[in-house]
């Protein structure tokens, strides 16, 4: 087994070089999410929000699949392929927000409004989601919400903000988990003042992650792909970015003449960054391809259960 002190002394071009070429040697493709290290997207196949990455884990001829997020994404691509060996560079890189709904309140929640049907965001576990009867993303979840008839209740979770956000868009009446990601939710209206006042010429754009005292101040909100195809087209030369900073390399390199200021989490603490996503390094995306671990395995009769609502969102989201 190949270890991080027998490949310490390697630069992270020569990681990189071996990490393409693991990847040829093992018909491997690489996922990584926007929120992860330059590095690892630079060796990615497809770097994308989490709608992106479920439907290129859906769609791929690989034999591995190697998954650099947090650990319900890489879990949903081993329920959308069975038969593949997809690995984490470290398996520790779990989702705090996803973790924060547990399977027997989540059931009692079920079992307390029968007539609701569950809309769950992917980030959940899988217990969560064979729970669901359709899955969303913030990339879709307004969407899949239109195709659902007025009248019907509905739970939403486990995410608070994003499930007023939704709210508040659809005017429906949602019965909502009280979950939150602690990196969106940690952005507040006086720190978003006061950058609005620093920087009077740029744009505050959110993720609806974000609490609503953030998002009634942003001039766009959407997801992170969302953002990154705003950031594109918007006549604005500079922007305040008001989700995870990793977004502002790939919002760089397409405009290349635009300023991104990451929000600002409070005046101590310019930037509210995921430690579960920068888990991904690339000496442990190298030793996960070259030791092939740790591989996520899901249980067949859960594995069943949760591709149901996943599937269902994907056919929603076509
Ligand atoms: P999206 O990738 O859907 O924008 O979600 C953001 C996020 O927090 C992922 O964990
Ligand atoms: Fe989870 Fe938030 Fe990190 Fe996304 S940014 S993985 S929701 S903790």
């Amino acid at each position: 087994m190949t270890t991080a002190t027998d490949i310490s002394q390697l630069s992270t071009e020569e990681l990189q070089a071996r990490v393409r070429a693991l990847k040829k040697e093992l018909n491997a493709v690489i996922l990584a999410h926007y929120y992860t290290l330059p590095e690892i997207q630079q060796v990615a196949d497809v770097v994308g929000d989490s709608l992106a990455l479920a439907r290129a884990a859906q769609k791929n001829t690989a034999d591995v699949i190697v998954f650099a997020g947090v650990y319900f994404m890489a879990e949903t691509a081993k329920i959308l392929n069975p038969g593949k060996l997809v690995l984490m560079p470290d398996a520790d890189a779990g989702c705090p927000l996803a973790d924060s709904c547990p399977e027997d309140e989540f059931r009692a929640f079920r079992e307390a409004n029968p007539d609701a049907i569950a809309i769950t965001y992917i980030n959940s576990t899988a217990a969560i989601k064979a729970l669901s009867d359709i899955t969303c993303t913030s990339s879709n979840a307004e969407h899949i919400l239109s195709q659902i008839p007025q009248g019907q209740r509905i739970i939403f979770g486990p995410d608070r903000n994003l499930g007023a956000w939704l709210a508040k868009r659809s005017g429906r009446d949602m019965l909502i988990w009280q979950g939150y990601c602690y990196v969106h939710d940690a952005f507040t209206e006086t720190c978003m003042v006061q950058a609005m006042a620093m920087h009077p010429g740029a744009e505050l754009i959110a993720h609806p992650e974000c609490r609503e005292e953030v998002l009634r101040h942003a001039s766009f909100v959407g997801s992170t792909q969302a953002l990154l195809d705003y950031t594109q087209k918007s006549p604005s030369n500079s922007f305040i970015v008001a989700t995870e900073p990793g977004i502002i390399y790939e919002m760089q390199l397409r405009s290349p003449g635009k300023t991104f200021i990451p929000a600002p989490k409070d005046p101590a603490n310019p930037r509210s960054i995921c430690r579960q996503m920068k888990l991904n390094t690339l000496d442990r995306l190298y030793l996960a391809m070259v030791n092939r671990q740790p591989e996520i395995t899901v249980e067949e009769n859960l594995r069943e259960a949760a591709l149901k609502p996943i599937t269902r969102m994907l056919e929603m989201s076509a």
